[in-house]
């Protein structure tokens, strides 16, 4: 299994668990900034993760690259998704970004995989909620660093 983990970060906690979920599935970090189209589609496992900010937004670099997403061939593909965020801050916007990303994925044709369990979270309102579970893995380096490994190894090993 090739994986290529793509990833924004403002402040360095999303890049940090990129590098971590990198290191898990043996894949490549990169950076959304240098990332290329190919990079999406150059792999059999894409994962795909971006913090939240503003109300509800994607990263920054997100938004000022996202047509190296939409220009990716995906259809079919499998794709994970991570999100980070905050969910004591912004308890209505928590990971919303990830939402956003999974709505483009699926748009693209894309197969998401690792969908988790609301289960242990404590937030109100959150785009990235679909059928009561969470589109990806939700990370909370805010509030709930401490769970964070464990998160991560349980969801690579359902991600195979
Ligand atoms: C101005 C600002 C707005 C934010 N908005 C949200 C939000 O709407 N939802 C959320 O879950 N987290 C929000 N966060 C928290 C960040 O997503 C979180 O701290 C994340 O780990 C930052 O990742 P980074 O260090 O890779 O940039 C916000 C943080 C800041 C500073």
């Amino acid at each position: 299994m090739s994986v290529n983990v793509i990833f924004g970060s403002d402040g360095g906690a999303t890049k940090a668990v990129a590098a971590r979920i990198a290191k898990h599935t043996q894949g490549r970090a990169i950076d959304i900034k240098a990332a290329s189209v190919a990079d999406f589609e150059n792999c059999s496992l894409l994962i795909l993760g971006a913090p939240t900010y503003g109300a509800g937004d994607l990263q920054a670099d997100w938004e000022a690259n996202f047509d190296k997403l939409t220009n990716a061939k995906l259809a079919g593909k499998k794709v994970a998704l991570f999100g980070t965020g905050d969910q004591a801050g912004y308890p209505d916007s928590f990971v919303d970004a990830m939402g956003i990303l999974y709505d483009q994925v699926v748009e693209q044709g894309a197969t998401v995989v690792g969908f988790t369990d609301t289960t242990g979270y404590d937030y109100t309102a959150s785009k990235a909620e679909r059928d009561g579970r969470f589109v990806g893995l939700a990370l909370d380096q805010d509030g709930q660093s401490s769970k964070t490994e464990k998160r991560i190894t349980e969801w690579i090993s359902r991600l195979a």
